[in-house]
């Protein structure tokens, strides 16, 4: 397919330090030999720690959201500095937790996106529709919606080094994965909005990762797809063994 690929794993609010310094062994151990770009996202207190673990490896870091802001008074957030100084490369934006759970607006989410660009740190960022929206027929309505709020004001160049998650609300954590054929349509449904915005040649370039309920048993379908250029896998994400054999999917 001729586009980069990656394999992501979302930890969102799980494991001790202890567990998630296994899991990063683990994860070390069974990657020996390959050479598959894989990225994690630990919780913010362990980030450091484990860029340090992962440094001159496949594996990088990122982190599970940001503040917009350089600095401020805005107690609990995380700025940008921070998530650079801690050794991360990615943060992922807009993830459908941060939307629904947390009421993130694509206003917002487009802030973050210009952020992270300003600091220097990739990001990946999240779309996806809800299912009653799948149902009323809205899907490329909201991915449209989402797409050109995220990337209001962002310049081609900058928009080159964004990866884009497509993950549809109704399959995140609920064992619901999106058919190979759903996910396809959805990921070139992306493409051609980043084409509207920035050309073809963008569009064809930029990764498209498919992320619900990805499990080990339903990897093989999805990444034999065109559009679908890796994936972003929360709960199988957290097991060294579950992940690593995604990770290898053929
Ligand atoms: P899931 O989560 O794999 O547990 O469905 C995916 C995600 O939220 O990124």
């Amino acid at each position: 397919m001729g586009r980069r690929e990656i394999f992501a794993g979302n930890w969102k609010m799980y494991k001790t330090r202890e567990e998630a310094v296994g899991l990063v062994r683990g994860l070390l151990e069974g990657l020996k030999g390959i050479s598959r770009e894989v990225v994690i996202f630990p919780p913010y207190p362990y980030a450091a720690e484990i860029a340090a673990m992962c440094r001159g490896t496949v594996i990088s870091v990122g982190m599970q959201n940001m503040h917009f802001e350089k600095e401020g008074a805005f107690t609990g957030e995380i700025s940008p500095p921070m998530v650079k100084d801690s050794g991360c490369r990615y943060v992922l934006i807009g993830h459908s937790e941060r939307r629904h759970v947390f009421g993130e607006t694509d206003d917002l989410i487009n802030k973050k996106v210009r952020a992270a660009f300003e600091f220097g740190i990739e990001p990946i960022i999240c779309v996806g529709e809800l299912l009653d929206e799948r149902e009323n027929g809205q899907t490329g309505q909201v991915l449209s919606r989402q797409i050109k709020g995220a990337f209001d004001g962002i310049s081609a160049e900058n928009a080159s080094r964004s990866v884009i998650a497509y993950e549809p609300v109704w399959a995140i954590g609920t064992g619901k994965v999106a058919t190979p054929e759903i996910a396809d349509d959805a990921h070139r449904e992306v493409r051609n909005l980043l084409s509207d915005l920035y050309g073809r040649g963008l569009a064809d370039s930029t990764p498209v990762l498919y992320g619900g309920s990805v499990k080990p048993d339903n990897i093989s379908g999805l990444y034999a797809k065109d559009n679908i250029d890796g994936v972003l896998v929360g709960g199988a994400s957290l097991k060294a063994d579950s992940f690593l054999e995604i990770i290898k999917v053929k």
